[in-house]
């Protein structure tokens, strides 16, 4: 196993450095299987027939293991790209975040906001509705994705199972799927109550593990070139893959992480060059990566 010479780092790196570096830290997707596949239940949603009672689904997984990535994927790919002159705007799907607390008015504003109308700061909430009703049906809307549904955990039960009614309304009223997601603590505010629990079926992000390794090569093939060296990265062989599997803790933003350190070291190093013998726990450790189950240890301190 090789010890990485970490001493680059004190030094300075150069302005083609540097763009180098803000390179690795673009976000692009990569379609790995699992992710298509759950790309494509999502998206079979968009084709439903309206009626008063809409499928929805909640997608579960450990955060950094990709749903957001899923979503923004599935909201990508159905809107049109923003085109000024175009005869009609269609909007098919809204993504936004879900509010800090369960606030239906939030929530409400959060989505008028992402279809760019004014909110006036004391609109009432049955205006809000409304406006939304009309705008959605305008731009043809036919889903809401609702990002980090755990944010909803923060408030009581009572405020928690009014928020999940609008919810459920907004579903009915807009005859449009909702798509929530979230940790997996967060299907435990739905089951909480039955008759919104049989309204989400849940999907599941699963962490990796070496079942999957296969598929698992696969994203890291097609993260490579991301990562681009001038002499590469060899870091396929089975041995290294499952380090990698183990240091991300079988989380994908943690592997894009970890390959992202040694990427950046090759460059500030000069060595333009990784492979599998230096993805060493020591070696992370003096790149400064911690694992991400010791970082909720340190906060839950
Ligand atoms: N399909 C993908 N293609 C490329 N990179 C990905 C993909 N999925 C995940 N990643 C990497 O993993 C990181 C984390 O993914 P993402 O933000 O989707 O996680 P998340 O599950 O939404 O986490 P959180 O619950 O914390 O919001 C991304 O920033 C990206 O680097
Ligand atoms: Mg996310």
């Amino acid at each position: 196993m090789s010890k990485l010479d970490v001493g680059c780092f004190t030094v300075r790196p150069t302005p083609e450095m540097k763009v180098r570096l803000a390179a690795f830290r673009e976000e692009r997707w990569i379609g790995y299987d699992s992710a298509v596949r759950i790309r494509e239940q999502i998206e079979s949603l968009l084709d439903h027939p309206k009626t008063h009672r809409m499928p929805n689904l909640v997608l579960l997984g450990e955060s950094n293991s990709g749903k957001s990535m899923i979503l923004n994927s599935v909201r990508d790919r159905a809107n049109p790209p923003y085109d000024l002159n175009a005869h009609k705007i269609e909007l098919p799907v809204i993504m936004v975040q879900a509010p800090p607390s369960p606030d239906e008015g939030r929530m409400y504003t959060r989505i008028m906001e992402s279809l760019g109308m004014h909110v006036a700061s004391r609109e009432p909430e049955d205006s809000k509705l409304r406006r939304i009703k009309v705008m959605c049906q305008h731009l043809n809307v036919k889903m809401l994705i609702l990002d980090d549904f755990f944010n909803i955990a923060a408030g009581s039960i009572a405020r928690r199972r009014k928020f999940l009614n609008a919810l459920r309304n907004l579903s009915m009223e807009l005859s449009i799927p909702i798509v929530l997601s979230g940790v997996p603590e967060s299907q435990n505010i739905l089951t909480a109550d039955s008759s919104i629990a049989n309204r989400f079926k849940p999907i599941f992000v699963r962490r990796w593990t070496e079942e999957r390794i296969e598929e698992y090569a696969t994203f890291v093939v097609s993260i490579r070139p991301r990562l681009e060296l001038e002499k590469g990265m060899d870091i396929l062989q089975r041995a290294t893959l499952t380090r990698l599997l183990q240091f991300s803790e079988g989380l994908l933003g943690e592997t894009v992480e970890i390959l992202r350190l040694f990427a950046s070291w090759a460059v500030r190093s000069g060595t333009e060059h990784v492979t599998g013998d230096m993805v060493t726990w020591e070696n992370l450790h003096a790149l400064g990566y911690v694992l991400p189950s010791d970082r909720t240890r340190h906060l839950e301190r």
